[in-house]
């Protein structure tokens, strides 16, 4: 027989992970509390907006082989794998809130029919898979159950793919069959030669915590390294690229920008930030890094009020408002602070977004505009300010823009735009680090 998987909680990671695992075969029930969200995953309308999600999706569905249900006892009672995707979201003191987690371990225990692998994939703070399993032993009086900690490394907006593709799997494990079961549950990935690691809880935990806050950590350096090219003359682009031509230092995660936004980097360097604290170990290194992409946005507007004198009765057009290009999400984009900066500074602020305008309307309703337009969103504007690095910014047409706009600033956070091209158009381009 076939393992059951259950997969709860249908967030980003929840979700690709129920359809990844139903598309290599298993049969998969993804559950999550919300009604709404279950009828409408139910009916095959994805509800968060990533690339063939749908078609994977549809696909599982018409298969058989992907369920869905609000009723968490019947999900976990049907389940011999039980892979945990329910979100933990920063408190006010940088630490973790595991009682979405705590729920879920306690529903685990009550419907202990046989047994059963937890499989973690949230973003837990270390120590916790110890204590789920202490948990639930204290719980249910058996050790007849398996604590797997399998953190995830999806992109969102590439979250499908970086399923199917991952760079490495990692399995925090400490039960020798429990580890034949996940083999079998991720055999598409060993074919495909994917490195897999096994470990210790503890390792897996700091795994995860050490690769993101590693990655905040490189977008921090090279946008501080951005603001040091401005004021010396250099471009950062080469520099970026040069230093990428190192292999030890690869040139990913040097794009200089506005800063790094998103639901995981922000919560998972406060959550690193936090563990140091409460272990009384020094985390000087992230600490800065949260700070200094505090500044990398406020940066924006002290930018902008050099460039134009003051924020006062200055219309700005804000291109992008999602985190990064291809998502629709805001969670700590880097345009809400400096939309919130520009208000405060007295502008007049209109956004344009090809997939975030609904989300971004829930923080600012009426105080902003919102254009489905590009040049709509360049109307009378005094400065155009890239946030983000949709592609169709890229070929924006500058001539037309110029007519439409009654000054004649840019201002390029995410680089996108050609500053050659920008200068013959008749403007002032100013950019990140070039
Ligand atoms: C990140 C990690 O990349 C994933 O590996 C991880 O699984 C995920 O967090 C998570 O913990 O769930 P994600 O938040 O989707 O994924 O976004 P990234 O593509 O990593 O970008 C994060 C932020 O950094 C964005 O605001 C982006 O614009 C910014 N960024 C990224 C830069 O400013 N410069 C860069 O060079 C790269």
């Amino acid at each position: 027989m076939s393992t059951r998987i259950t997969v709860v909680g249908t967030g980003y990671v929840g979700l690709v992970t129920a359809i990844g695992l139903a598309d290599f075969g298993n049969t998969v029930i993804a559950c999550d509390i919300d009604k709404s969200i279950i009828d409408k995953l139910s009916k095959g309308i994805p509800t968060i907006f990533e690339h063939d999600l749908e078609e994977y999706l549809k696909r599982n569905i018409e298969s058989g082989r992907l369920m869905f249900s609000s009723q968490i006892d019947f999900s976990i009672k049907n389940a011999d794998v039980v892979f945990v995707g329910v979100g933990t979201p920063d408190k006010p003191d940088g630490s973790a809130d595991l009682s979405q987690i705590e729920a879920v371990v306690d529903a685990v225990a009550h419907n202990m029919n046989g047994h059963k692998i937890i499989a973690v994939k949230s973003t837990v703070p270390v120590g916790t898979n110890r204590w789920i399993e202490n948990r639930l032993k204290t719980e249910t009086g058996s050790t007849n159950f398996t604590v797997v900690s399998n953190p995830e490394f999806l992109r969102e907006g590439r979250a499908m793919q970086d399923f199917f593709h991952p760079d490495r799997v990692v399995i925090g494990c400490e039960d020798e069959s429990a580890k034949e079961v996940l083999k079998e549950i991720y055999r598409p990935l060993y074919l495909i030669q994917t490195p897999f690691v096994w470990c210790n809880f503890e390792t897996a935990e700091l795994i995860k915590y050490a690769s993101n806050a590693f990655l905040a950590t490189k977008i921090s350096f090279i946008n501080q390294m951005a603001n040091l090219a401005e004021a010396l003359g250099a471009d950062i682009h080469q520099v970026a690229k040069t230093m990428g031509m190192d292999g030890r230092i690869s040139p990913k995660f040097l794009h200089p920008g506005p800063g790094f936004g998103g639901s995981c980097f922000p919560k998972d360097t406060k959550a690193v930030a936090a563990m140091g604290k409460k272990h009384n170990v020094q985390m000087t290194i992230v600490e800065e890094v949260i700070r200094a992409n505090e500044q990398q946005k406020i940066r924006v507007v002290e930018r902008l009020k050099t460039i134009l004198g003051s924020m006062k009765a200055k219309n700005v057009a804000v291109l992008g408002v999602a985190f990064k290009a291809e998502t629709d999400d805001v969670r700590e984009s880097p345009a809400i602070a400096v939309v919130e900066k520009l208000l405060e500074e007295g502008a007049s602020v209109r956004v344009h977004d090809p997939k975030a305008l609904d989300n971004f309307k829930k923080l600012f309703a009426d105080r902003i505009e919102y254009c489905e337009r590009i040049m709509d969103t360049l109307d009378e504007a005094d400065c155009l300010l890239v946030m983000t690095e949709w592609n169709s910014y890229r070929s924006i047409d500058l001539n037309e823009a110029g007519n439409q706009m009654r000054g004649k600033t840019i201002f390029d956070a995410r680089n996108v735009l050609d500053p050659e091209s920008a200068r013959k158009n008749g403007f002032e381009y100013f950019g990140t680090g070039r």
